[in-house]
């Protein structure tokens, strides 16, 4: 199977977790190629939500496009699923994102949900984060002394995402050479560099659930009972 067909077989996946869900309620939606699947499938299902909360344009186009209302933050007190991708993730639920530039408000949805869905195929998952580059998001007129910061703290090398600028106007430094033996360390120290917006771990806030697509079919673990089922 190619890796598009596995992205959306984790996509239609998260909607049968979804069915949990007390109808007209809120969804908070990710970014990228595999959510894209995801937003299709959710507004062919007929599933009953209120609305969603978007990570990006990009998603806010492509829900708009299909009649999903889209609902700010700052109209909700509870949101009960935040579903997205990830470039990588490892076996403790934590993840490298922003390989689409969206991090800084992935971060944000993600923080504010009760439950983190993370929707990838197998190529995601890896022992150790790292192998993909660590995206960062800097104000621009910081981004050069940035980089020298980020080098000198990681040890890895910041490169320039050239011509990319986020949804907030910022630039991003992808950082590449990394093997991150501690997520939740190395988030909190890059976080603390002047000019960072925030960076692509999402180790202090990981996922609770992941959907991972296989040649064999789609795996459930579930970070809470360390459970695994295939279906
Ligand atoms: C965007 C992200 C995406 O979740 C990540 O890049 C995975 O994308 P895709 O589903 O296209 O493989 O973090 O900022």
């Amino acid at each position: 199977m190619n890796q598009d067909k596995l992205k959306k077989a984790a996509a239609f996946a998260a909607l049968a977790e979804l069915e949990a869900l007390a109808p007209d309620s809120l969804i908070g939606v990710g970014t990228g190629s595999t959510v894209n699947h995801f937003i299709d499938a959710l507004a062919s299902s007929g599933a009953r939500i209120r609305g969603a909360v978007s990570s990006s344009e990009a998603s806010s186009r492509r829900l708009a496009a299909h009649g999903i209302p889209l609902i700010s933050l700052d109209e909700i007190d509870a949101l009960p699923f935040y579903i997205d991708g990830a470039d990588e993730i490892d076996y403790g639920f934590n993840m490298i994102k922003g390989g689409g530039g969206a991090l800084t408000r992935e971060k944000i949805v993600a923080a504010a949900a009760s439950r983190f869905i993370c929707i990838c195929d197998a190529s995601k998952r890896v022992a150790t984060l790292g192998r993909f580059p660590l995206p960062v998001e800097v104000i621009p007129m910081a981004r050069v002394q940035a980089a020298r910061e980020i080098a000198r703290l990681t040890g890895g090398e910041p490169r320039w995402r050239e011509g990319f600028v986020t949804d907030n106007g910022h630039h991003i430094l992808d950082i590449h050479g990394l093997a991150i033996d501690n997520p939740r360390a190395l988030e909190t120290e890059l976080n603390q560099i002047a000019g960072t917006v925030t960076n692509g771990l999402f180790a202090r806030r990981g996922a609770d659930l992941l959907l991972l697509a296989t040649a064999e079919g789609v795996q459930r673990h579930d970070r809470q009972s360390s459970a695994t089922s295939s279906r």
